[in-house]
């Protein structure tokens, strides 16, 4: 019998990286989308190192017959998919009055239609496997608050990313049982690039977390594999906020 498979869009780099090493240790093989080749090759070489499988794809998420086509390659590579990660995403900064509608539907088509693209492509493989799968997608303390971190995103982002938390309970309700799906509202969270004005900010952001630091990867990673493998699973159609309860910023 094969290993699990995961697919992790955005893999590369930051939590998606995080959770590509953690569902490895847990025992998935994975498959990284992302743009970025060097970096998406680094995570590679650190999860092969686990004694892993881990094939890499260079993909626009935005590009919906890209995403018919990657999902395609990684089925007939693997033979199975069991676990879609929706992460890659991109925040927008710019303010109604500076943003134009180009970068409004990117912003859109970046964070939220890439869900719908990687689920669309799955969802037939996972409807028919026996065991069936599990879907997460990666929204943001945004969506439920908008602009958090007003000086990294604003209203684009949070549309996109609270849009992911209406895809996620539609969904759950046409797959049942079969594909548990769920999403994760993360606050500020730390990656290992992170974003300049949220490094400058930390001491003034960490003064309104009540767990008094920012987020990691392996925060937001723990409750990825969770979601992947808890046994039994009674959750379906929920969102859950990753914030060390975030009430300023
Ligand atoms: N870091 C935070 O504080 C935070 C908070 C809430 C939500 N999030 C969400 O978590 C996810 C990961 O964020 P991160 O902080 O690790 O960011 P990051 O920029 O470090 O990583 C994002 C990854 O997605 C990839 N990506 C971006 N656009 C892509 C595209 N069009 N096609 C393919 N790949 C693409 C990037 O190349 C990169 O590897 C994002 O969806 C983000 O919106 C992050």
């Amino acid at each position: 019998m094969n290993s699990k498979l995961a697919i992790v869009t955005g893999g590369a780099r930051g939590i998606g990286r995080g959770c590509a090493h953690a569902l490895a240790e847990k025992g998935f093989d994975i498959a990284i989308v992302d743009l970025l080749v060097p970096e998406m090759q680094r995570t590679q070489a650190e999860i092969v190192a686990m004694g892993r499988r881990v094939e890499i794809y260079e993909a626009d998420v935005s590009d919906f017959a890209r995403a018919q086509a990657v999902v395609g390659d990684i089925h007939a590579a693997f033979g199975r998919i069991d676990f879609l990660l929706n992460n890659a995403g991109k925040a927008n900064p710019k303010g109604i009055l500076e943003i134009t509608e180009d970068e409004f539907d990117r912003t859109i088509a970046i964070n939220l239609k890439s869900c719908f693209n990687y689920i669309k492509a799955v969802a037939p493989i996972m409807l028919a496997q026996e065991a069936g799968g599990r879907i997460v997608s990666m929204s943001s303390l945004n969506a439920l608050s908008g602009g958090v971190t007003s000086a990294v995103s604003k209203h684009s982002y949070a549309a996109a990313k609270a849009g992911i938390l209406g895809l996620t309970r539609s969904l759950a309700k046409e797959f049942g049982p079969k594909i548990p799906i769920n999403a994760l509202c993360p606050g500020v969270i730390k990656t290992e690039l992170g974003n300049a004005l949220t490094r400058a900010r930390e001491p003034e952001l960490v003064k309104g977390i009540a767990l008094n630091r920012l987020g990691s990867p392996q925060d937001v990673a723990q409750m990825v594999v969770f979601l992947a493998t808890s046994e039994p699973c009674f959750l379906t159609g929920q969102h859950y906020v990753i914030d060390g309860f975030q009430w300023s910023c």
